[in-house]
C-alpha cells in the first residue's frame, strides 16, 4: 500500500492527458519510472571522460538543433579528429544518443565503451540526476533553454500531433505551470543548470540567442569545445530549412515513435502569441519571478 507521499508522487495514465504512461516524481521532477531507473544506472556506471561532451536540455527547447550544431562543428573542425556518423543523411537524434535511453535505458541499444572519442551524449535529465563528475571530470556540458511560453507551445503541439490527445490548451497550460509535464517542472530544470553556469566547463545557451545571432553563438560553442571550425558552413548545414527539408526525405520513425519531420515544426521565436493570451504569459512571468528572481535568471 502506497503512503500518502507516494500517492502524491504518482500520476496515473488517465489523470493527465499528456502522461503517456505512468509518471512518478523523483527528487522533485516528473519522469516515467524507466527514466528514474536509467538515471540511477547513469549515476552508478557512467564515468565521464575529459573529452566527453554532454548536451542537456528540457524537451522542446532546441535539443535537435544543438545536437546538429555540435556534430557539425566537430565534423568541420580542423583541430579535433572526429570519425563518427554525421548528419548527411541522418537525423541528429541518430547521431547523438540519449544517455537515459540508448545508453543506459532498459532497452539500451548502444555500448558506451564502444563509442570513439570525443563522445557526444544528450540528456533531458536534470543536473541533479547526473553523476557529480559531469562537472568535475573535465568533460564539457552544454545546456540549451528557451522561453517557457514557446517551450510550452512546442510541447503542446508535439503531444497533440503525436498522441492526438484531445484537451484544451488551457488544461495543458495549467499542467505545464504546475510542472506536470515530462521532465517538469520546466522552471526547476532550467534553474539547476543556470546555477552551474559559472563552472569552467559548463556553457549555458538560449534558443533565442542562437536564432538572433547564429554565427556568434556557433563560434561560442566551437571555442568552448576547443574547435576551429567553419562557422558559416555549420550555420547553413543546421539551418531550420535545411534540416526540415532533409528530414522530409527520410523514411521511417525515430525510436520514440516520432516521425523524423515532427522534430521540425516552425522553428521561430514568439509563436506563443498565436496560442496563448497575455494573461497566460503573465502567469508564466509570475512563476518565473517566484522561482528565478533570486538567481538573476531571466529569459
Ligand atoms: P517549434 O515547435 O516551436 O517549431 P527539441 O529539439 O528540443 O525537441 O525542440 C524542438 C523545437 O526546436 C521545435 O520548435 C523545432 O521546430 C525547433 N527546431 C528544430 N530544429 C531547429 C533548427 N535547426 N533551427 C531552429 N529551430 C529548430
Amino acid at each position: 500500500m502506497d503512503t500518502p507521499q507516494q500517492q502524491q508522487d504518482r500520476i496515473s495514465p488517465e489523470a493527465k492527458w499528456w502522461v503517456d504512461g505512468q509518471r512518478i516524481r523523483h527528487k522533485g521532477f516528473w519522469f516515467r519510472p524507466e527514466f528514474i531507473t536509467a538515471s540511477e544506472a547513469i549515476r552508478a556506471h557512467y564515468t565521464p571522460l575529459p573529452s566527453d561532451i554532454i548536451l542537456a536540455s528540457f524537451p522542446k527547447t532546441g535539443t535537435t538543433w544543438l545536437k546538429a550544431l555540435t556534430s557539425s562543428i566537430l565534423r568541420h573542425s580542423s583541430t579535433i579528429h572526429d570519425n563518427h556518423d554525421h548528419l548527411d543523411n541522418l537525423n541528429p537524434h541518430e547521431v547523438v544518443p540519449f544517455l537515459e535511453i540508448e545508453l543506459f535505458g532498459e532497452n539500451a541499444s548502444k555500448d558506451i565503451t564502444k563509442i570513439s572519442c570525443p563522445r557526444v551524449f544528450n540528456t533531458h535529465l536534470p543536473l541533479s540526476f547526473l553523476p557529480d563528475t559531469v562537472t568535475t571530470s573535465g568533460s564539457k556540458l552544454i545546456y540549451i533553454t528557451r522561453h517557457p511560453a514557446d517551450t510550452f507551445v512546442s510541447l503542446w503541439h508535439l503531444y497533440k500531433n503525436k498522441f492526438g490527445t484531445e484537451i484544451t490548451i488551457r488544461q495543458a497550460f495549467d499542467d505545464f505551470c504546475k510542472g506536470l509535464v515530462p521532465a517538469g517542472p520546466y522552471f526547476d530544470h532550467v534553474l539547476e543548470f543556470w546555477d552551474a553556469r559559472d563552472r569552467d566547463r559548463v556553457l549555458f545557451l538560449t534558443y533565442e540567442d542562437l536564432k538572433e545571432k547564429p554565427e556568434e553563438n556557433v563560434k561560442r560553442i566551437a571555442d568552448f569545445l576547443g574547435c576551429k571550425t567553419t562557422v558559416e558552413k555549420v550555420v547553413k548545414e543546421c539551418s531550420f530549412e535545411n534540416m526540415k527539408n532533409t528530414s522530409k526525405e527520410r523514411e521511417g520513425v525515430h525510436w520514440s515513435g516520432t516521425k523524423y519531420d515532427m522534430f521540425f515544426r516552425k522553428g521561430v521565436v514568439g509563436d506563443w502569441k498565436n496560442h496563448l493570451t497575455q494573461e497566460m504569459m503573465k502567469e508564466l512571468e509570475n512563476i518565473a519571478d517566484l522561482k528565478w528572481s533570486e538567481s538573476g535568471l531571466d529569459l
